[in-house]
């Protein structure tokens, strides 16, 4: 038997962050969507009980620190299945520590798997409570398409398919790291907060010119000087055509929107030879 399953990469078109917690998580308000750039993860069999875990790139965890081996653990601990021997393959295309949640998507990818092989008749809502033990993004890559996401991330509210557009998504060589980027946050100092109803009319009403005038990540605000190369990105895109452009997650990954599509491939082109990580994708719907 062996099971192959596509990790699709998100990005936020808001996030906002609305409150400390005092579990240490802060509370979000993020609009979340798709898009074609994906990992594939290909579970199989194997005869030694546990979970085996190969890789693509060799500097990936490959134990319990990688999260499609934590995803793979959670669900049989929930489940109370007995763990059996799987290989877990990972084809990874998604830049890691990029806002993407590649790690995330590779876990509830993976949860996705096991419901299928082994408890089909396990809900939607039980696979994306059993992914938020396992990171605070996994309930949204459970589910993806167009997505609200409150709370840590697992309060998921479906939206009206993202209207059809070009997304030129860019990736500096640098890495932010998720934790030190909130603890530079104090929420009450946050001076711009994304309008983030304004943004679900405008999805409602298949607007795209609304909603890329209303991204917007709070990150970008508390972002530290080192990485500059963010606002230079956002910069280019928007001489290059985009209607808008943002940074995704806690960065440092940047996305511009296009409407058409010579326009994007010429951005993207141009975008390459300064940044070789830049892909062109258009969003996908949910996988659930
Ligand atoms: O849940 P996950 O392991 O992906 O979160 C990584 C880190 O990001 C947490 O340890 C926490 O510091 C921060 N975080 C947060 N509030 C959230 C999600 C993540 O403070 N809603």
């Amino acid at each position: 038997m062996v099971c192959t399953e596509k990790a699709f990469a998100k990005l936020n078109l808001s996030l906002d962050i609305v409150g400390r917690r005092s579990d240490g998580y802060h509370d979000m308000r993020m609009v979340m969507q798709s898009i074609d750039l994906a990992d594939t993860v290909t579970v199989s069999q194997r005869a030694e009980p546990g979970v085996y875990l190969t890789a693509d790139l060799p500097y990936l965890p490959r134990g319990g620190g990688n999260i499609a081996v934590k995803a793979a653990s959670r669900f049989f601990e929930d489940t109370g299945i007995p763990v059996p021997g799987l290989s877990i393959d990972l084809q990874k295309r998604i830049p890691i520590c990029a806002g993407m949640a590649g790690g995330s998507s590779d876990g509830a990818a993976v949860l996705r798997v096991l419901r299928r092989l082994y408890k089909p008749d396990l809900s939607r809502e039980r696979l994306e409570e059993i992914g938020a033990r396992v990171g605070s993004d996994v309930p949204y890559c459970v589910r993806g398409g167009t997505v609200l996401a409150e709370g840590r991330g697992e309060r998921l509210t479906g939206l009206p398919e993202f209207p059809f557009c070009w997304l030129v998504v860019c990736k500096p060589a640098c890495a932010v790291s998720t934790p030190e980027l909130f603890r530079l946050v104090q929420v009450k100092r946050l001076r711009l907060h994304p309008k983030t109803d304004e943004l679900l009319s405008a999805l409602s009403a298949g607007d795209l010119e609304g909603v890329a005038r209303r991204l917007y990540n709070v990150f970008e605000d508390v972002l530290p000087r080192k990485y500059s190369v963010v606002f230079e990105i956002k910069s280019r895109l928007l001489e290059l055509g985009a209607m808008a452009a943002s940074m995704t997650g806690s960065g440092p990954t940047v996305f511009g929107i296009f409407r058409s599509r010579e326009t994007a491939q010429n951005a993207a082109g141009q975008m390459t030879a300064l940044f070789p990580s830049t892909f062109l994708c258009v969003p996908v719907p949910a996988s659930v």
